[in-house]
């Protein structure tokens, strides 16, 4: 039996805006396994970085979470709920048990800063090193294992030195610099150029193996999802339509959407952006549509999919979904 290490249960984040209230992610649930790299997928705009962030309470005002639990299981056998933790405690288990990579380097590293003092400094917060001169020599091997060349003299440099690859490098050099239990990775390489996205991700899956981490991995793209996940979450209008194994999403989608996204991709590595073989486009999460919220698009919707919202079921051993056909 795989063993959980989050929980993640009714899990709803909403934004409270001028034009009204925005309910990003709606009673999100779903396990995360020790060890696997779980893929969360689904067109612009449908909860993936909310839902992710949520799992720290990295949700800034106006957003709020408003309903769940996270439960996490420390490799002691101990468990916590995420969710309750206060500011200080959750900054403790951010960065340091859960670290984060998002899309953008840019905007992870202060351009103020060298990225040695700033690799150093994360680790310093949580008491890996005494203080940020003695760190250095970690700090370049840090550097080492995330293949930057010649890390000797990088670690002396500010972020503008250095390429995009370079410094989405130094963001994961950041990311694992507290040997983080799971790693979230939002986009980590769409800003970046195909082939260094590759080297990206390769050094992605070779961190997870050395370090036995979990990692989360959100991504657009499909043929990424294939190559390096176990599982997959798909996700529609800021809720759960389908859980499986990557060979049970790709071989034997059961949802609507799920087919659609597939047959939108011939060709896996295009990126998503809206699918072209559903009509029409993610609605409005101020006022979703009831029941379930993909009946507008969905070619098979029926009467009570206007009225009653699906709920996920285990249709075989580990494939759940979120609809009235199953
Ligand atoms: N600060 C905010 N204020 C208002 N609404 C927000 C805010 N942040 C996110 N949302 C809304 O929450 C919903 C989910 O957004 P989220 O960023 O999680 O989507 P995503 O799946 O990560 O999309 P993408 O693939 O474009 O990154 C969207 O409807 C978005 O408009
Ligand atoms: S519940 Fe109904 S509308 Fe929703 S995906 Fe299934 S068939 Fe389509
Ligand atoms: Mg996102």
């Amino acid at each position: 039996m795989p063993e959980p290490i989050l929980e993640i249960k009714d899990l709803s984040v909403y934004f409270y805006t001028y034009a009204g209230v925005v309910k990003a992610i709606e009673k999100v649930s779903f396990d995360v396994y020790r060890g696997e790299t779980l893929a969360l997928v689904g067109e612009t705009g449908c909860g993936k970085s909310v839902t992710s962030r949520a799992i720290t309470k990295l949700i800034e005002s106006p957003g709020k979470i408003v309903s769940g639990q996270v439960i996490y299981h420390r490799n002691d056998g101990s468990t916590i709920d995420l969710l309750k933790l206060n500011e200080e405690e959750i900054r403790e288990i951010r960065g340091n048990e859960i670290a984060y990579i998002f899309q953008d380097p840019h905007s992870s590293l202060d351009p103020l800063y060298t990225i040695g003092y700033q690799i150093a400094e994360s680790m310093e917060v949580h008491g890996r090193i005494k203080n940020i001169k003695e760190g250095i020599p970690k700090v370049i091997s840090i550097l080492r294992e995330v293949l930057l060349p010649d890390p000797e003299r990088r670690v002396k440099n500010y972020p503008h030195e250095l390429s995009g690859g370079m410094k989405q490098r130094v963001v994961i050099g950041t990311g694992i610099a507290n040997n983080p239990k799971i790693l979230i990775a939002d986009e980590p390489t769409t800003a970046l150029d195909v082939t260094v996205q590759a080297q990206i991700l390769e050094l992605l899956n070779e961190l997870k193996r050395k370090y036995n981490a979990t990692v989360i991995l959100i991504t657009h793209n499909l043929g990424v999802v294939a190559e390096t996940a176990q599982r997959v979450i798909v996700m529609y209008a800021g809720k759960v339509a389908e859980i499986g194994t990557v060979e049970q999403i790709f071989k034997n989608p059961l949802h609507p959407y799920t087919k659609g996204l597939l047959k939108a991709v011939p060709n896996p590595m295009i990126k998503v952006e809206r699918l072209e073989a559903i009509p029409g486009t993610v609605p409005n999460l101020i006022t979703p549509p009831g029941g379930c919220r993909f009946h507008p698009r969905c070619p098979f919707a029926k009467e009570i999919c206007r009225k009653k919202v699906p709920e996920l079921k285990e249709i075989e051993d580990g494939h759940f979904v979120a609809c009235h056909l199953y």
